[in-house]
Parts: structure tokens; C-alpha cells; sequence
């Protein structure tokens, strides 16, 4: 036998024998055992059976496919970032690979935004629409769970509180305090709309969990411990500080175009799906959500997302 096939044989021998297994068993299994193909490998059938539009409208598809794809894309970040935050003792280079990838992945969402932005016609996106009342992409777990794992809880507080709780280390009280309830609060009777209260009866506890399990070693404070310690190279904080433009500012941009686009009107703006008060909560530089406040100068805080914004507008 050739020697190459005999040094594998070996190697494999030994592979399984550490775990009190039989190679001899491994190798019928193997002669028995069907080629796999792609559509089984890549789940092809259950993938292309998840699209299932609750109307007739033809443009309902594009609306739930995007969805689904921007929620992969979301997948893939967390992977990336779970992989960073429960490891402790990550290489620097690791690090840096795992936010590259991450921005790549939001740079891919914000550029394909116009499938939404463009790809729809109006009437038949409003006519769709309100058979999905109170359904919300605010009601996306992930993009939530990628918030805690890069951020300091602390710092996803809304803007009138996030001076006040700077410090404060309760979980439940930073959570009851996140920027998305205040914005999905009314602000007359101060209670909570629909889609907010199915999405914490959902999800509260494994938020809470989550929040829990990462406090202190989120992105952010692995980073700000790398710059106490005058580790944090220029290459790692340029990642970081593109990870906060891309998820704070770019997507989100992208993001609200297209409910302008679909919801301004001239005289009345179209209510949103989830009921908050959007042109006041989705813009950027109202948010003013900042993952690292400790990588940028007050300035470039203070107009967070401002230039941005502005230009975005104007094209409408
Ligand atoms: C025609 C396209 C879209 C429109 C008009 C739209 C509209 C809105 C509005 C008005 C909100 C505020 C919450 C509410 O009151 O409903 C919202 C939130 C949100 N939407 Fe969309 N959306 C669109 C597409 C998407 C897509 C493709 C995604 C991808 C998953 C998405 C994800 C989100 C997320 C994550 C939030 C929460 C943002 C935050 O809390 O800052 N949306 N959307």
C-alpha cells in the first residue's frame, strides 16, 4: 500500500483508539455511507421552505427574503463576536480577524440595502405591510444579542439616562433602561407598545442572560483593557471604530431610508409597524448609540452621525 494511505491509516488508528474506538468500525460505516450532496449539506429544502408571504402581493417576498438574509448576516456577526467574548485569552490578531469579518458583513448588508430601498414599489409594500401589525424588525433578537456582546451595557442606556448610570452595575435596572424600550415606550401614558412587550415576554430572559454572562468581557471592555495596558495596536482600534460606524451609524442609515422612503408622506407620515415614533428614534444622531466612547474625541461624539445624516436626508 502506498505511503501516504498507510502513514493516514495510522494517524486515524490512533484517532480513534483514544476514544476506545474500532477503526476497522469506522471504515465499514465509510463503505456504507452515501456521497453527501449540496442540497443536503447546505439544508437546501427546509432553507427554501422558511418564505411563506401572509398575502398575495408579489413585492411581500422581497420584504421577507431580505429579512431573512440580513438575519444570516446577523448569525455570522455573532459568531464572530461570541467567539471573542468567551474567549479570554485571545490573540491580538484573532481579535482583530473577528471584527474584520464582522464589518464585512454589515459593509454587505448597508451596500444591498437599496434591494429594499429601491427594490419595492410604495403602494404595494403599504398594502402588505398592515397584515403584519405589530411584527417589527425591531423585534430582532440578534440584533440585540450582537449590542451586548460588543457593548458595556452601561453605554446602550438611552441618551437622557446614560450619564445618570454610567456606573451603576445592576443588570435589571441597565437593561429596564436600554435605548429600543424608551423608544418603543409612549411617551403620553408611558406604556409600552405591543410589539415591545411580545418581544421582552420572547426574549427578557435570555437578554438578561446573555447580559449577565458577558458583563465585563464584552468588545468593549476587552478593548478598553487593551488600551489601559498600551496594547491596543492603531490597526485593532481603526476595526473597532469602523464596527461602531458600520452598526451605529452606516446600517442604521441605510436602514432609515427605507422607512422613509416607504412611510414619509407629504402631509402625514404612515405609522410603523411596531408603533414607535420613528423619524425621532431610528435616526443615528438621536440615538446617539456609541460602542467605544473611549476611542473618539468628544467632537466626533458629539456629531455622531449628524454629516451622515444630513446627506441622507437631502436625497429625499
Ligand atoms: C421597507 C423596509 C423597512 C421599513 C419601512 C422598516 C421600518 C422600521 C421602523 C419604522 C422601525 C422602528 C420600530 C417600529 O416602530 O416598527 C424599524 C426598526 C427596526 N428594523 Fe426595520 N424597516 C425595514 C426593513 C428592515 C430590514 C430589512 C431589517 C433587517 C432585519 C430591519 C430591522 C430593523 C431593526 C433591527 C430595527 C430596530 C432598530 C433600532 O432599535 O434602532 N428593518 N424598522
Amino acid at each position: 500500500m502506498d505511503q501516504e494511505l498507510t502513514s493516514r491509516l495510522e494517524a486515524l488508528k490512533i484517532k480513534y483508539s483514544a476514544s476506545g474506538q474500532e477503526l476497522l468500525d469506522f471504515l465499514d460505516g465509510l463503505l456504507e455511507a452515501d456521497y453527501i450532496t449540496y442540497w443536503d449539506y447546505i439544508r437546501l429544502d427546509s432553507l427554501l421552505s422558511l418564505q411563506q408571504p401572509r398575502t398575495p402581493h408579489h413585492d411581500e417576498s422581497i420584504f421577507i427574503i431580505y429579512h431573512q438574509i440580513t438575519e444570516l448576516y446577523f448569525k455570522l456577526c455573532l459568531h464572530e463576536l461570541r467567539f471573542i467574548v468567551k474567549n479570554e485569552k485571545i490573540d491580538l490578531e484573532s481579535f482583530n480577524e473577528g471584527i474584520r469579518r464582522c464589518n464585512r458583513y454589515f459593509e454587505s448588508l448597508e451596500q444591498s440595502f437599496s434591494i429594499m430601498v429601491d427594490g419595492m414599489k410604495r403602494d404595494q409594500f403599504l398594502k402588505f405591510r398592515m397584515s403584519l401589525i405589530p411584527a417589527s424588525g425591531f423585534q430582532s433578537a440578534q440584533y440585540r444579542m450582537i449590542e451586548l456582546a460588543i457593548a458595556r451595557l452601561n453605554d446602550l442606556v438611552h441618551l437622557e439616562k446614560r450619564e445618570e448610570y454610567s456606573n451603576e452595575k445592576n443588570i435589571s435596572t441597565l437593561l429596564d433602561n436600554i435605548y429600543w424600550k424608551k423608544g418603543a415606550t409612549m411617551e403620553s401614558s408611558g406604556e409600552k407598545t405591543l410589539t415591545l412587550l411580545q418581544f421582552e415576554s420572547k426574549y427578557g430572559n435570555e437578554f438578561k442572560s446573555q447580559a449577565e454572562e458577558y458583563q465585563g468581557n464584552t468588545v468593549s471592555d476587552q478593548a478598553k483593557s487593551l488600551l489601559k495596558n498600551g496594547l491596543l495596536t492603531d490597526e485593532l482600534k481603526n476595526s473597532l471604530r469602523n464596527l461602531d460606524q458600520h452598526i451605529n451609524v452606516l446600517w442604521p442609515l441605510q436602514h432609515y431610508r427605507s422607512a422613509v422612503r416607504y412611510l414619509a408622506k407629504q402631509s402625514l407620515d404612515v405609522r410603523a409597524t411596531g408603533g414607535t415614533n420613528w423619524q425621532k428614534y431610528l435616526p443615528p444622531k438621536f440615538q446617539k448609540r456609541i460602542f467605544f466612547p473611549f476611542l473618539w474625541s468628544e467632537k466626533e461624539k458629539n456629531e455622531w452621525g449628524k454629516s451622515f445624516y444630513d446627506s441622507y436626508i437631502k436625497e429625499y
